[in-house]
């Protein structure tokens, strides 16, 4: 819109006034339209940063190996990080994504974990002690987050 009354200016301006004085008036024009390019952009670019942070704040960081093993010796005291790690993998990244992604641990209870993980176990066709290690991995999670 704007755009088409300007061309119709410089048309106007033209025809009035000849070539000679088009050359001015054409360097003004440009000088105009990279103004409010730049103003228009600018002004867009800060509200959408804006929105953006305030829509996605940082996630939690997720809780190290350690914290994962000093939550699990409340229940299993010799429990090593290797097992914590072993269960992290497959549960994120290894046979438990075989079908569907990680599953959000938080959604089931600690008393619903252990049926799911073995109906789960056997479908994934995992050993026993890595059916263990993913069990004790997700309720450390939950632990951990108490
Ligand atoms: C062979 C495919 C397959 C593999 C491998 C698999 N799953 Fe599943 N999983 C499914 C299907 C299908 C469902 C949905 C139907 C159901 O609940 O049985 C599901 C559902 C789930 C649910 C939701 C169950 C509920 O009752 O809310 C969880 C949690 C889950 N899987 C975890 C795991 C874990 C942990 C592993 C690794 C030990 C795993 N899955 C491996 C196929 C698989």
């Amino acid at each position: 819109m704007a755009g088409k009354l300007l061309f119709v200016i410089f048309i106007l301006y033209f025809y009035l006034c000849g070539l000679k004085q088009i050359v001015p008036i054409l360097m003004k024009l440009a000088y105009i339209i990279i103004a409010v390019t730049a103003i228009t952009y600018a002004g867009c670019k800060s509200s959408k940063g804006a929105q953006s942070s305030a829509a996605a704040p940082a996630a939690p960081a997720a809780p190290s190996t350690s914290d994962l093993v000093k939550a699990a010796q409340a229940k299993w005291p010799d429990i090593t990080a290797q097992t914590i790690d072993e269960g992290k993998d497959l549960y994120n990244t290894g046979a438990c994504t075989g079908c569907h992604g990680p599953k959000n641990i938080a959604k089931r209870s600690e008393a619903e974990w252990p049926s799911i993980v073995d109906r789960m176990a056997h479908k994934a066709k995992i050993t026993d002690a890595q059916k263990d290690a993913v069990l004790k991995y997700v309720l450390a999670m939950k632990m951990a987050s108490k």
